[in-house]
């Protein structure tokens, strides 16, 4: 059955707007049920967590469910999941915690393909333990991330191996699997930065091999939450920085402070949408998950293709890298136009699109390119539709001093 967009752009109300939208790498616009469930958990009473009274064993059942649902998502159990603020605070968390245990002559790995988000963390934990970090390179031309190379970056004082299920600036997937089997050949651990990947397509955490994985609720409808997910017979062996009276409990005893209760409504109130993207999907909420979300992949890889062949029709504009496999997600640079000034005319016109080095900060200086603005980023969602690529197709068009030809 065809991908439903009449039904699927009429569950996101800031559509109405009229915007498009090519910037889902940079936050999804919300899912109206996301909205409903947030507001519903704010007009309810809830107080802090407590079997005791009805408030709070609403939020204990909040928490529960925004685990249950993220669990769904991407193959754990909901006692593996650790919820918190952004990938980026839970990264630190880990960071932080596995470093703990690091020495002198320990090795991380970390690839220049990434988000800072799943690099810094890790250099940074290193430093502390006098650690050394090694770098997985991304080939230059095509913006891939060989696995082949992480045979001679693993070796037996490997801690770590940091690596992204997506690139969040050109879409790049890299093969994890292979780089995981590597890694935990060597006996390290792999943690996979999933920010990016998840909302594109099923995920399995032990598909990918992955001992720690995280996501980010705003980038697949939700709210401006993340998750980070283990086993969790592994997150019992690591004790984290935490209060002497919070929760020592697994997982509670990795996150801070007191939760944003309505705002993890909305997790869960995300991944139901999510399954439901595909109406004729059945069963539990995984397997419609799985089959909704590969629903809305090839959905979006057919929007992609028509964004790249029409990219390749333009003159004027160099795209970044051409890799296999990819989320929907494309890097530009205009010939005669600053990325930043690329973005704001686009902007003019309606677009919302990214530009700059969007955190993937070693991928852009490797490439040289942060001193010159870095790039513009189109990132497909499962709402976009072949008309708004076809609306940013043209404006580049006439931006990059071709004339207007795809209009004639
Ligand atoms: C691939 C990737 N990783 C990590 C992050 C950081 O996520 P957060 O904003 O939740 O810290 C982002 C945000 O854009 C991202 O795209």
């Amino acid at each position: 059955m065809p991908f439903d967009i009449a039904r699927t752009r009429a569950a996101y109300p800031a559509l109405a707007e009229g915007h498009v939208h090519l910037d889902g790498a940079g936050g999804t616009q919300t899912a109206g049920p996301v909205i409903e469930a947030v507001a519903e958990a704010m007009r309810t009473a809830i107080g802090n967590r407590s079997a005791a009274n009805l408030p709070g064993r609403r939020s204990l059942d909040l928490v529960d469910a925004a685990r249950t649902a993220v669990a769904d998502l991407v193959g754990a159990v909901p006692e593996g999941v650790v919820l918190g603020p952004s990938a980026t605070a839970l990264t630190y968390t880990l960071a932080r915690t596995l470093g703990a245990s690091w020495r002198p002559g320990d090795e991380v790995v970390v690839s220049r393909l990434d988000h800072d988000a799943n690099v810094r963390p890790w250099i940074q934990a290193a430093e502390a333990a006098g650690a050394t970090v090694r770098w997985a390179e991304f080939d230059g031309r095509t913006g891939e991330l060989p696995a082949g190379q992480y045979a001679d970056l693993v070796g037996e004082r490997t801690r770590l191996v940091a690596v992204t299920a997506g690139s969040n600036a050109i879409g790049t997937v890299p093969d994890v699997a292979a780089i995981a089997k590597t890694a935990h050949a060597a006996g390290a651990l792999v943690c996979v930065d999933g920010v990016h990947a998840v909302p594109h397509g099923p995920t399995d955490l032990a598909t990918l091999g992955a001992d720690f994985l995280v996501t980010s609720a705003y980038k697949w409808s939700g709210p401006h939450l993340a998750a980070m997910v283990a086993d969790p017979a592994r997150w019992e062996r690591l004790r984290p920085a935490k209060l002497r009276p919070s929760s020592d409990a697994v997982p509670d005893r990795f996150e801070y402070g007191t939760p944003s209760f309505p705002l993890l409504a909305g997790v869960a109130a995300a991944v139901d949408h999510l399954a439901g993207l595909d109406p004729a999907a059945t069963g539990r909420r995984r397997a419609r998950l799985r089959t909704s979300l590969a629903a809305a992949q090839a959905y979006e890889e057919a929007l992609l293709a028509r964004l790249l062949d029409g990219l390749a029709g333009l003159p004027g504009v160099t795209v970044l890298g051409s890799p296999a496999r990819r989320c929907p997600t494309v890097s530009f640079r205009l010939a005669n136009l600053s990325p930043a000034a690329t973005q704001e005319a686009l902007g003019a016109a309606g677009l919302c699109l990214s530009s700059g080095d969007y955190y993937a900060y070693e991928y852009f200086r490797t490439l040289g390119l942060r001193d010159s603005g870095g790039a513009v980023r189109a990132s497909i969602y499962h709402y976009n539709t072949a008309a708004e690529v076809d609306r940013l197709l043209a404006e580049l068009d006439v931006l990059a001093g071709t004339g207007g030809r795809m209009a004639g």
